[in-house]
């Protein structure tokens, strides 16, 4: 089977991490991001992944060659001179996703993080005998997604409104499908919208079924997002794999720390934190629902809570750094400074206390 990711875009808002590196790179429980979807894709017999991507593709693509050979499957990019929405990227790659076979292909939206029940989305799928299956899932906040309407018990889409103004349901479009070679038919090489133009179409057929996705998920695109993602994420690995996460009297509730990163003594750390590899954390730190990414020295005393630390940056004894702080690649932040939802730019020294959230460039 192939899969198709939707990787295209300049994740804006996911500045400063994005200044780094494209979206799909962003470290997410200490790996990036888009590595979670390929790791499951893999798992359920998938050959080969097509990036769909408008942007850098060499970044991508030098960056993912190491895990191609790790994870034995062919990672290739499908690139657009102009930006052709979700559905587009679809028409330029079809000969890679029909080729040799008529079998049903996967396509996500690269910013989604969850327990990708990919297995079962296929015997779904093959059930029901339509053309495309959509994942769902519910959310309190309906208008920001697609909103599908579905026969509950058969699961067959009655509507898909994308972005809704009014109030139409709670289950929204997760971004992850199962499409049978055909849907490409309906798809021109051009500018389109997969949630605007294509499934509302297959829905009026009535060929188009949903599944309510189990277990967590989230758009992590957005810091905050990003931030309570990494906590139903942490609980998912407690559930499915608690070994991984850490344990000890200095831990509370869900940690991942990897294996090379340094913890001082007199240390409290958690819930809901990651720490990537090599990172340095000194004495009497103090750590809560943040994402330490590779490579990061945290001095003794500092305190972090609800913020991300980017690669490669040091944040000073006694600082305190809260309330959505994001720091970006390589950023030092001198000792004793107070961070209140800074968001700092890469390779920045914070000299002094940022008492309000902004951007400092
Ligand atoms: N290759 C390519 N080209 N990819 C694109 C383009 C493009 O022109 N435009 C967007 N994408 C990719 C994005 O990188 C992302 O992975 C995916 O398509 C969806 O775009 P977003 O910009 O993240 O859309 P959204 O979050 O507002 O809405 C989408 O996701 C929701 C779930 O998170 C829609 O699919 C909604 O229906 C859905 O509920
Ligand atoms: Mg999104």
């Amino acid at each position: 089977m192939k899969a198709l990711i939707l990787v295209g875009g300049f994740g804006t808002r996911l500045r400063p991490l994005t200044l780094s590196v494209p979206k799909p790179l962003v470290d997410f429980g200490n790996k990036p991001m888009i590595l979670h979807q390929i790791e499951a894709l893999k798992e359920v017999g998938v050959t080969e992944v097509v990036l769909a991507i408008n942007y850098q593709p060499e970044v991508m693509l030098n960056f993912l060659k190491d895990f191609e050979n790790k994870l034995d499957i062919k990672i290739t990019c499908s690139q657009e001179t102009e930006p052709l929405g979700t559905a587009g990227p679809l028409a330029l790659a079809r000969e890679k996703l029909i080729h040799g076979s008529g079998d049903p292909f996967f396509v996500l939206n690269s910013d989604v993080i969850s327990e990708y029940p990919f297995a079962q989305l296929i015997k779904f799928h093959k059930s029901h005998g339509g053309e495309a299956t959509i994942m769902v899932t519910k959310v309190d906040e309906p208008s920001k997604y697609g909103v599908v309407v579905m026969e509950e018990g058969t699961g067959k889409v009655e509507r898909f409104v994308e972005k809704p103004k009014i109030f139409v349901g709670n289950k929204i479009n997760a971004g992850i499908y199962l499409l049978n070679p055909s849907v490409l038919d309906r798809i021109q090489l051009k500018p389109t919208s997969i949630e605007k133009e294509v499934f509302p179409k297959i829905a009026d057929e009535r060929k188009l079924y949903a599944m309510v996705l189990p277990g967590f998920w989230m758009d992590i695109g957005q810091p905050r997002d990003y931030i309570t993602g990494l906590r139903l994420f942490l609980d998912s690995l407690r559930k499915k794999a608690s070994v991984k996460l850490a344990s000890g009297p200095h831990i509370l509730g869900n940690v991942l720390i990897h294996e090379s990163a340094v913890i001082g003594e007199g240390c409290l750390i958690g819930p809901d934190v990651s720490i990537g590899p090599g990172c340095v954390v000194e004495a009497g730190v103090r750590l809560s629902r943040c994402t330490v990414m590779r490579g990061v020295r945290i001095k003794k005393h500092a305190c972090i809570s609800s913020s991300i630390i980017g690669w490669h940056s040091t944040v000073g004894q006694w600082a305190r750094v809260e309330n959505m702080t994001i720091l970006g690649e390589d950023v030092h932040v001198c000792d004793e400074i107070y961070s209140n939802g800074g968001v700092v730019l890469p390779h920045k020294e914070i000299k002094s206390s940022i008492l309000k959230p902004e951007i400092v460039m």
